[in-house]
């Protein structure tokens, strides 16, 4: 689904940046899912530097030379906020970075590694490849976690090895696949969070992790019910921009009218009261907007639950929780 307002992202570069060049070109088509707000890089001169420059991007430098890993991330990560970004996305940046700083971008921050993760962490990973006798290398996007190369992994692309091939012929194959993958595993990652599949399926998960759950078609949309199949009862719905709303949501119960309207009027952002499941008590729990908190969610979905599962099942969760 397109994105009403572009992501902003960073990109940090050591190197050529040639996967820095394929996310900006994506950006600049029609309908494109985030824009470049700012190319920063450790290595003064690095040759995307000047393309980005060229191209009219914001770009910013800082050797890490004869300081410590915390102030070269410090530094990176302040010229990253000042230009306005939502995400940083490592392309061929050179460096380990500090545990605080993948901290404070913790599921804001991608990379991109030359192998078909979880394979061929760290480097060498074309000849490693090659001298395993492997039938394909690859490239794999993922989420930047404090182990190296361990996060996530969000979207891969194979490339077949040629029996003549050496690590630079297949590291070249390798980068033209890159440029394929990084602008489109970018695209997705910045909108799933407006994206219905992406937000059934967290939904889902959730509302069925808890006791004696099941999901029940209602009205036409997906709800979660407690209790047997044939007499549960509903405790939750998602609802995907129902009678003309803008909003995809999740349907809970509240304690009363009274306190569903003081919450849509506190926090419009979040909430609103949905039209015929909202004149009896349920809320919407506005999910496509940005920075979703999830474990409010779930606090919501066991609230719910516990107002409408029978007493045998409560109290059972009650005494489980006192563990
Ligand atoms: C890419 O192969 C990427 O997988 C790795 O570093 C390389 C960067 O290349 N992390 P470039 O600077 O984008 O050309």
């Amino acid at each position: 689904m397109a994105s009403a307002t572009r992501a902003k992202i960073a990109v940090f570069i050591s190197g050529s940046g040639t996967n820095m060049a394929a996310l900006l070109y994506a950006s600049r088509l029609e309908g494109a899912a985030y824009e470049i707000v700012l190319v920063a890089s450790n290595v003064e001169g690095a040759d995307g530097l000047k393309l980005a420059e060229t191209e009219g991007v914001a770009t910013f430098t800082h050797s890490h030379k004869g300081i410590t890993r915390e102030e070269q991330d410090a530094a990176m990560e302040e010229a990253a906020i000042k230009a306005g970004a939502d995400y940083i996305v490592l392309a061929g940046y050179m460096r380990i970075l500090s545990q605080g700083f993948v901290e404070r971008w913790e599921g804001r921050m991608l990379n991109i590694h030359p192998s078909l993760l979880p394979k061929y962490k760290g480097l060498d990973t074309f000849a490693r490849a090659i001298e395993a006798g492997d039938s394909h290398a690859g490239s794999s996007v993922h989420i930047v976690t404090h182990e190296l190369d361990a996060g996530e992994v969000l979207a891969q692309v194979k490339v077949a090895i040629a029996p003549d091939d050496t690590p630079d012929t297949l590291a070249a194959r390798v980068k033209i696949a890159e440029h394929q993958l990084y602008p489109r595993a970018v695209a997705d990652y910045v909108s799933r969070g407006s994206d219905p599949e992406y937000l059934y399926a967290k939904v889902s998960k959730l509302a069925l992790a808890l006791p004696e759950t099941h999901e029940k078609t209602s009205h036409g949309s997906p709800g979660f019910r407690v209790g047997t199949e044939k007499s549960g009862k509903f405790f939750a719905h998602f609802s995907q921009m129902h009678h003309g709303s803008q909003h995809i949501a999740l349907l809970v119960k509240t304690g009363s009218m009274d306190e569903l309207l003081t919450l849509v009027e506190s926090q419009p952002e979040v909430y609103y009261k949905p039209d015929y499941y909202g004149a009896s008590g349920w809320i919407g729990v506005i999910l496509n907007r940005p920075g979703v908190d999830w474990d409010h969610v779930q606090d919501w979905l066991m609230r719910s639950w516990r107002a409408v599962a029978p007493a045998r099942l409560t109290k059972l969760h009650d005494a489980a929780n006192m563990f």
